[in-house]
């Protein structure tokens, strides 16, 4: 079969819930036509916004930003799989860098977090990258590897299949991000797919590898053209809907030359 590719946003603490409503219907709108047998496209709004989202949302797929790894109990401020699973939502982001470097959030609970996902039925997109300290260190690899084999201990490999993992380089996240360039993407998705069959055999070549931070019109094509790049996790650059369109519209026709058809 062939891969899918998958195009998603963070909307971070961004949209209400009326923007993310006239976003999500002016994107399903704009994508409605868009074939989905090759194609994963998500959102990834505010928990206030998943329950009127979900009424709207079409054929985008629905993510939360984060999710307690237990159901139900002392856990104020968290967010049960079993309430993410009552508003619609099939993806859940875990590990993004602001919640790991703002919020204390380590490879351990990220760990509990994706074991939990996926008992719940749940896509878990698991997020990694390096810091630019540890960038500047030359560790880059081995933290990425750490947080792979950390963030994803006790998966199976008939589990893994289930699986979506975004490459974000802190230092690229965001407003004073600088996106990274495409040959140093590669090589990190590279080691990203090294791992990932060192953890699961074969079916770690399948799991999709999406690149973020930074991402917009102008690096979308070359960052879609290398090889262990199977989508974009996108910020800023999707927060409109033509904006997301238009980065869509770039990068499908390159994913599916890569892809081959379906
Ligand atoms: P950005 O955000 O595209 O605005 O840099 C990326 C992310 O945090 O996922």
């Amino acid at each position: 079969m062939a891969k899918m590719c998958c195009l998603g946003s963070n909307n971070k603490m961004t949209m209400t819930i009326r923007e993310t409503v006239d976003y999500l219907r002016a994107l399903d709108f704009l994508t409605a036509q868009l074939p989905r047998e090759s194609l994963r496209l998500f959102f990834i709004p505010s928990f206030t916004a998943l329950s009127a989202a979900s009424a709207c949302a079409g054929g985008i797929d629905l993510g939360a930003q984060n999710m307690c790894w237990e159901e139900r109990g002392q856990f104020t401020g968290e967010v049960s799989p079993l309430m993410l699973r009552e508003v619609g939502v099939s993806i859940v982001e875990i590990g993004h860098s602001e919640r790991r470097h703002i919020f204390g959030e380590t490879d351990e609970m990220a760990n509990r977090k994706v074991l939990c996902a996926l008992s719940h039925g749940f896509t878990p997109l698991l997020c990694v990258g390096e810091t630019a300290e540890q960038r500047a260190c030359g560790i880059a690899d081995e933290i990425l590897r750490i947080q792979l084999i950390r963030g994803l201990r006790g998966v199976s490999a008939a589990d893994a299949g289930r699986l979506m993992v975004a490459y974000e380089p802190v230092w690229a996240i965001g407003a004073g991000g600088t996106p990274a360039a495409p040959d140093y993407a590669g090589e990190k998705h590279a080691v990203l797919r090294q791992t990932l069959c060192a953890l699961f055999g074969p079916a770690g070549a399948e799991i999709p590898l999406l690149y973020g931070g930074s991402v917009n019109l102008e690096n979308c094509g070359p960052l879609a053209l290398l090889p262990e790049v199977d989508g974009l996790f996108i910020g800023r650059s999707a927060w409109e809907p033509a904006g997301f369109y238009r980065i869509i519209q770039t990068v499908l026709p390159i994913f599916k030359i890569k892809n081959g058809p379906c």
